[in-house]
């Protein structure tokens, strides 16, 4: 994971870099490092979090510097490991988002030809290959350097004495911003969109050399163009906007994020993308995953298409066998083991759509086909608005699918979504917030639902929350069921409605305090259970997401109380760049 920005002006770099990297703190929290230009190179890096000493670090000198933000991979997080690396002289700093598969024998080699490593990371040998390759001549250097790096990359290099980044691209993201006389580099848009919209996006093998004049692009040792591309994100969507979190701004960004993602993926425009396929496939990761499962119910339901969904990162390992359509679900682009499951689905020739929220991101390379999500930038760790805007898409694939049986319902989604934003939990919140355990259970598409809202409530809370199919609860859980273990129970009146009050009164009769969702009026499911969370009268497809989003405030709303930092729980990352 970890993000690296670059830059390259008349303006001082620390504090360009000092902010940049807080808007990339999504891809990793857990130490930060910068190195701008003098002469020698000047370096500060620390283990925390960037606003915790950016005071120190924006004091550093020079116009040219490069900076990175850490989600530990190879060595714990402390100062020592925080990049950037530095060679053994001193004139060479290397910062890097990736893995060097190759980096321990690399490094014995390094070793035994008398280089001294002060850290334990895989980045370490980057530099030091470098440094034996470089005779004045920084990107003469890299294109020696990097033939001898297996796994990968997205690094950005420095030398005393050469006023020019270096930077290059091996399945890590990297994005370089053009404004007016300067240059950025980053592994994402969110640290230019303050300075420039214009950015081109390097490709796998792309080697680029950022001066004060150009940037001049390498591919296979010959100079290439990539196209400049205008990104319609706004510097206004990257910032909390008077919330106290990214995470509920998220949250609210909701209906309309949702509205822009129907209106700009119409059923017809992706008709022509997915066809008529007689078997789906989906593979993705954490939320995507959930909202795969949701769409298999919904398609399998509506339009009796068969439909698999597979954990992205045993399908690369596993593959079932395929065929047809694979759907890549990664709101990042960048999960390498969605890229993997999408490349693996390839090699079988199945044609591969990528839905994706990341303009320029990986995935839009890998796969034949892509759908952007146009969410807006998510900052929150926890996928909100991403997840929706998913479903968004998922849902308007089966209304083309289904001869447009639900076609114009989506349209009105964002009010549904608007009527739950102010719901009070209070009540809820208070249960949860003293709870040693939480369970949610639902059944059908309302199970993916349960799941996703068991996520939420664990990665931000802490609380350790598991999501069931209800009628599977009994099968173990229920040893578990106590006063201190509230059960979180989604009951629409559909087919399951009977068996999941069912479901509800066995949970209570084992002691379990249960808070249900279930829709407004309905006095059978209030007179029951502990707790009521009124949804809208609506559809199916908006009950799903009126659900979802209270389950997003409560786990929002629990995490606030119990004092987590919830825009960067401990040890997560946004976006997952290692198998
Ligand atoms: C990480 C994030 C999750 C996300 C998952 C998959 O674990 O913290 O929020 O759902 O990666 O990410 P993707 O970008 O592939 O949707």
């Amino acid at each position: 994971m970890c993000g690296i920005v670059g830059y390259i002006g008349k303006r001082k770099a620390a504090p360009i870099l000092i902010q940049g990297l807080k808007k990339l703190e999504y891809r990793g929290y857990d130490s930060f490092g910068i190195a701008t230009l003098g002469n020698p190179i000047e370096i500060y890096k620390h283990e925390g979090k960037i606003s915790e000493h950016a005071g120190s670090a924006s004091t550093l000198n020079g116009t040219t510097g490069i900076g990175h933000t850490r989600w530990a991979t190879h060595g714990v997080p402390n100062d020592t490991n925080a990049h950037p690396h530095t060679d053994c002289s001193g004139r060479l700093a290397v910062v890097h988002n990736g893995i060097i598969e190759n980096y321990a024998e690399l490094k014995r080699q390094l070793m035994s030809r008398g280089h001294k490593f002060r850290s334990e990371t895989d980045t370490e040998v980057i530099v030091h290959l470098l440094e034996e390759k470089y005779q004045g001549d920084l990107l003469a250097a890299m294109h020696a350097t990097l033939p001898q790096l297996q796994g990968s990359y997205a690094i950005l290099a420095l030398a005393a004495g050469e006023n020019r980044i270096i930077a290059a691209r091996q399945a890590s993201p990297l994005v370089i911003g053009r404004g007016d006389g300067e240059f950025f580099a980053a592994s994402d848009m969110t640290p230019v969109l303050e300075h420039t919209e214009r950015a081109l996006f390097l490709e796998d093998g792309d080697v680029a050399d950022l001066s004060l004049q150009n940037v001049t692009i390498y591919h296979g040792g010959q100079p290439v163009e990539r196209k400049t591309e205008l990104i319609d994100w706004s510097f206004e969507d990257t910032k909390k906007g008077g919330f106290p979190h990214y995470m509920l701004k998220e949250i609210y960004e909701q209906p309309q994020a949702f509205y822009n993602t129907v209106k700009a993926c119409p059923p017809e425009i992706l008709a022509s993308m997915i066809k008529k396929p007689s078997q789906v496939t989906l593979v993705a990761c954490g939320s995507s995953y959930h909202a795969g499962m949701i769409f298999r119910y919904l398609l399998e339901e509506t339009c009796k298409v068969p439909a698999r969904l597979e954990f992205a990162s045993e399908f690369k390992y596993f593959p079932p066998p395929v065929n047809g359509l694979v759907i890549g679900i990664t709101q990042s682009g960048e999960t390498a083991d969605t890229l993997s499951a999408l490349k693996q689905a390839k090699s079988h020739n199945c044609w591969t759509l990528a839905i994706t929220n990341v303009l320029g991101s990986t995935v839009s390379r890998v796969a034949d086909d892509t759908v952007y999500m146009r969410a807006g930038p998510e900052i929150g760790v926890a996928a909100t608005k991403s997840f929706t805007s998913q479903l968004a898409i998922l849902m308007q694939m089966v209304t083309c699918l289904s001869d447009r049986k639900v076609c114009d319902l989506l349209l009105h989604g964002h009010r549904a979504i608007e009527e739950v934003l102010l719901k009070d939990l209070a009540p809820a919140v208070d249960l949860c917030r003293k709870a040693s355990s939480i369970f949610f259970v639902g059944r059908g598409p309302f199970y993916p639902v349960s799941l996703e809202g068991a996520l939420k409530m664990k990665e931000i809370s802490y609380i350790h929350a598991e999501g069931y199919a209800a009628g599977e609860i009994k099968h173990g859980p229920f040893a578990l069921l106590s006063p201190e273990t509230p059960v979180i129970a989604i009951c629409m009146p559909d087919e399951t409605y009977g068996v999941m009050l069912s479901n509800i009164k066995e949970m209570k009769a084992r002691g379990a305090p249960v808070i249900a969702l279930g829709l407004e009026g309905d006095s059978e499911l209030t007179d029951i259970v502990d707790m009521f969370i009124p949804l809208p009268k609506t559809h199916k497809f908006l009950q799903i997401l009126t659900s979802l989003v209270v389950l997003q405030l409560l786990a929002y709303h629990t995490a606030v109380t119990l004092g987590r930092d919830v825009d960067k729980p401990r040890n997560l990352a946004k976006s997952v760049t290692v198998e």
